[in-house]
């Protein structure tokens, strides 16, 4: 899909009734996915059986979001699985672009996400080794917090190097992202939104990921 992508996070979804939460984002890019292990994040989901299930029922792919320790053990399932793409955190590595190259020799686009605190200096020499970096702009573990702008100058140093490099990187957002805020991330250079409040707190999905569209346009 074209950019801007919009990816509404199923973490705001109710749980019991996922066919139908899917089938109401049928117009968004893709559906992410926020694995959390309670260990790399203070929070639980779920893990790869119900994401199996997930990917056999979405109408559109899955954006995989691996908030979880040891993903050298997780993230290939996730690949297998059939996941479009397969986000891991760079903090929970020490070998980010091996992670990145096995994903890609399953077929899945490679993603390295960072937290706010972290910097995103490392990336800039292996750029190309990745499909997607996510700047997290709120601290992982949870929807509805309040988007965090001082998270802005880092995503624009990312996307002014990726240009610099000739780099196609995907670069998402992910945390706060509203109609109020999905401007600020769009000018700082993001090109891949996660939404879940924002998207599943609407009275009419279709309607908020045509305008969520619209203001990462503008
Ligand atoms: C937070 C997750 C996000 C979350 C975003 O740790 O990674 O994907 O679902 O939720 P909102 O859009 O409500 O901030
Ligand atoms: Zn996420």
């Amino acid at each position: 899909p074209a950019a801007p992508r919009i990816n509404p996070s199923i973490l705001a979804a109710d749980f019991v009734n996922m066919q139908a939460e899917l089938a109401r984002i049928a117009t968004a890019d893709f559906a992410h996915v926020d694995v959390m292990d309670n260990h790399f994040v203070p929070n639980l989901t779920f893990g790869p059986q119900m994401v199996e299930r997930i990917q056999a029922t979405s109408p559109i792919p899955l954006d995989v979001h691996l908030m979880i320790t040891d993903p050298e053990r997780w993230a290939p399932g996730y690949a297998e699985l059939g996941a479009a793409s397969v986000t891991f955190h760079l903090e929970a590595t020490t070998d980010p672009v091996g992670l990145a190259r096995t994903l890609r020799g399953i077929g899945a686009r490679a993603g390295v996400a960072i937290k706010p605190g972290t910097a995103g200096e490392p990336l800039y020499d292996i750029l190309d080794e990745f499909d997607q970096i996510l700047v997290m702009t709120v601290e992982p573990g949870f929807g509805g917090q309040g988007f965090m702008p001082e998270t802005m100058p880092k995503l624009r140093a990312l996307a002014d190097e990726a240009k610099r490099r000739g780099s196609d990187v995907w670069l998402q957002v992910d945390g706060g992202i509203s109609d109020a805020t999905i401007g600020q991330a769009a000018a700082a250079g993001a090109d891949t939104f996660v939404a879940g409040s924002a998207v599943y707190g609407a009275h009419d999905i279709e309607a908020a990921v045509t305008r969520l569209r619209g203001l990462a346009r503008a």
